[in-house]
């Protein structure tokens, strides 16, 4: 199988370097305009090139990740390449519809990673459109897996693992600095302080995965009467720390669904 990611930035870069790592695919063609950004890829083993069309007609799947803005123009200039192939687009807020306007002949699947791909530990939901074959959905699983874990959804649910896990990595970044800085703050070093900020938050998240523990049997594991953790734990919920975190997947959500209309609306 060989896999064109067309628009390598960010995200594509990411996804690229992941599947060479877990080695996914015999090849991976990898382009961008500004091509030279893309060395390293290229020293890993990726062909790189500035030719979309290339690119698209040499993959057997085809990996879209540019911003949503450009996707009209990118499926236009490629369609006739990716007639009867499986196209994964990861662009935001851009519905199945849509992309299957612009080139009907392909078969679509819309997905969700996250950054964490670069370690292979993405969450990645995705929704696929009616054309897709059950060997479309096995390739596209060995892909995702390759990628860290993933579900599928209906497309309804895409905006809010936008706002959840798409824009997650983030959310959880501001927390890790927080937890850095409150380190400092009680005397730790730099160096001390962020490896326990990390370590502590990759070490719930991985507890609750593997035991299937509820997080408040977890929380309740923690806490001693009268001990510290309690003492932090009173603050915590003094600060509305939750409900930020609700409104903040809640607005993300709704700037997804807001693209999504405007995208819509030409
Ligand atoms: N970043 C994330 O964490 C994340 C997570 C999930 C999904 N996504 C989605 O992934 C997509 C990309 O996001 P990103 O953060 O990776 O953005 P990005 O870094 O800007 O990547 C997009 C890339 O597309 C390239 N590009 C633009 N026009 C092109 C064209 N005509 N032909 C070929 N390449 C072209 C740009 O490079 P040149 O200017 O050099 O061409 C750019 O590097 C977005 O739709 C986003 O919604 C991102």
């Amino acid at each position: 199988m060989k896999i064109a990611i067309i628009g390598a930035g960010i995200i594509g870069s990411a996804i690229a370097k992941s599947l060479i790592k877990k080695k996914c695919g015999e090849k991976i063609i990898a382009t961008r305009r500004k091509v030279e950004k893309l060395t390293e890829l290229k020293a890993l083993g990726a062909e790189v090139t500035r030719d979309n069309k290339y690119a698209a007609r040499e993959g057997d799947v085809i990996i879209l990740t540019v911003k949503p803005r450009d996707v009209k123009s990118v499926l236009k200039e490629i369609r006739s390449e990716i007639a009867g192939k499986l196209v994964i687009s990861l662009a935001a807020a851009v519905p199945l519809q849509f992309l299957k306007s612009i080139a009907p002949e392909a078969r679509f699947v819309r997905a969700m990673p996250n950054i964490a791909v670069l370690v292979q530990e993405s969450f990645t939901a995705y929704c696929v459109g009616p054309e897709i074959t059950e060997e479309d959905k096995e390739t596209v699983k060995k892909i995702f897996g390759s990628m860290g874990k993933y579900v599928e959804v209906e497309e309804k649910d895409m905006d809010a693992i936008t706002g959840l896990s798409g824009s997650g990595p983030a959310y959880i970044a501001i927390l890790i600095e927080a937890l850095k800085y409150a380190g400092l703050k009680v005397g730790l070093s730099r160096d001390i302080a962020l490896l326990a900020s990390a370590q502590t938050v990759l070490g719930t998240g991985k507890l609750i995965m593997e035991t299937k523990m509820h997080s408040s049997e977890l929380k309740d594991m923690v806490v001693t009467p009268a001990g510290t953790t309690i003492e932090g734990i009173y603050e915590i919920e003094e600060s509305g720390i939750r409900s930020a975190i609700m409104r903040a997947v809640e607005a993300a959500t709704r700037k997804s669904k807001q693209i999504t209309e405007s995208i819509k609306n030409g």
